[in-house]
């Protein structure tokens, strides 16, 4: 059996949801757009998915589109803001934000992050100014698990007219948002995250803003495309099993800790602990590489990654460690993300193997 610790780049998926669809497939059928029957019951699952989700960050169904990722919801803001004036992001972004302005947009200002997670607040500061327009930002990084301090940001914006969007992926279901309490434009959400179907996610918008996507009068005319109501399904109903399940994965976070500890690995947390989520724990093992390290886990039936899925295929370290310590220290960090599924027996397998590498590597000096 492989062991999987790799939840932040996808959630295994919930086997009862999809089994709870075949034992209804009939209801899963149609078009939501058609107007017979079968287009009538799936539009009434879409809805009611759409009603779950924008009850999940206190948003009203209305602001609520379905896309095809938070990819596509990150672009479609980018895309909206790339000539509009000056645009505040940082580093630490997700490449579904970087890659976009990179291509689209010109006055770009890319805040550094500090070696707590955090981005630093007085760069930050001295970056807005009245011709800014959008500011995005990472609510929990992707790669270290840090929570950015969305209301002191929202505080140094002020009353500036300036789009606040944050793509809020890895905090859904782990933190309670608020998208009034945020004082956020736009939020982008993915539904594989938290255990739903690969191909969903959501782009919450206070207002309207131009398409991306042509071709369909879908989503209120704001998106085309034939709506993926399995997908919208599976991601509406994990929201409820996430919260629920909270407590085990910190709970599971900090016992691999402990066992890192008990087992004397030398090792180092990127980033702060009391700053991060609950499921992402990044770590740097002074005493190899990563590129080694994911190797040997692999061949030994755990998988992990280091840095985001989009660059692990190419084994390229992490832009987040990069910024926030230095290349070195990027080559040698491993991100562990945990999950419904993991247990501490897992845990236990993983850092009996990483103790064995060490050993290893003692060995070979
Ligand atoms: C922080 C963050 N933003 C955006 C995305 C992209 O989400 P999706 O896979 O739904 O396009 C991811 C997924 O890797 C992510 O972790």
């Amino acid at each position: 059996m492989m062991i999987y610790l790799d939840y932040a780049a996808t959630s295994k998926k919930r086997e009862y949801l999809i089994r709870e669809i075949i034992e209804n497939f009939d209801r899963f059928n149609g078009n939501p757009d058609s107007i017979h029957g079968y287009g009538r019951e799936a539009k009434k699952i879409l809805e009611e998915s759409r009603d779950l989700i924008a009850k999940s960050i206190g948003a009203s169904s209305k602001e609520i589109i379905f896309t095809s990722g938070a990819s596509e919801s990150n672009n479609t803001i980018i895309h909206n803001f790339a000539n509009k004036g000056f645009i505040v992001t940082t580093k630490i972004e997700h490449p579904s934000i970087l890659e976009p302005l990179r291509e689209w947009a010109k006055q770009v200002v890319l805040i550094d992050a500090d070696e707590d997670g955090l981005i630093n607040l007085e760069k930050f500061s001295n970056a807005i100014n009245d011709d800014t327009k959008l500011v995005s930002i990472i609510l929990a990084n992707n790669e270290t698990g840090a929570i950015q301090p969305i209301s002191q940001i929202r505080k140094i914006i002020g009353d500036r007219k300036i789009w606040l969007h944050l793509d809020a992926v890895q905090a859904y279901g782990h933190i309670d948002l608020d998208v009034e309490a945020l004082g956020c434009d736009s939020m982008s959400l993915s539904g594989h995250k938290i255990g739903g179907l690969n191909g969903f996610g959501i782009l919450y918008l206070r207002k309207r803003v131009d398409n991306l996507i042509f071709g369909g009068n879908q989503e209120k005319t704001r998106r085309a495309g034939t709506s993926f109501l399995m997908g919208a399904y599976t991601m509406a109903k994990s929201y409820n099993y996430m919260v629920d399940e909270r407590e085990k994965i910190e709970g599971l976070k900090a016992y691999f800790i402990e066992q890192l500890n008990e087992n004397r690995i030398n090792y180092e947390i990127n980033g702060n602990l009391g700053n991060q989520i609950g499921h992402i724990l990044n770590i740097y093992f002074p005493f190899t590489k990563s590129k080694f390290l994911l190797t040997y886990l692999d061949m030994n039936g755990i998988c992990v990654s280091a840095g985001s899925a989009c660059t692990a295929g190419s084994l390229e370290p992490s832009h987040v460690i990069e910024n926030m310590y230095d290349s070195q220290r990027a080559e040698s960090s491993i991100r562990f993300s945990f999950g419904f599924e993991n247990t501490k027996d897992e845990i236990d397998k993983v850092v009996y193997n990483l103790y064995q590498i060490q050993e290893r590597m003692k060995n070979e000096r």
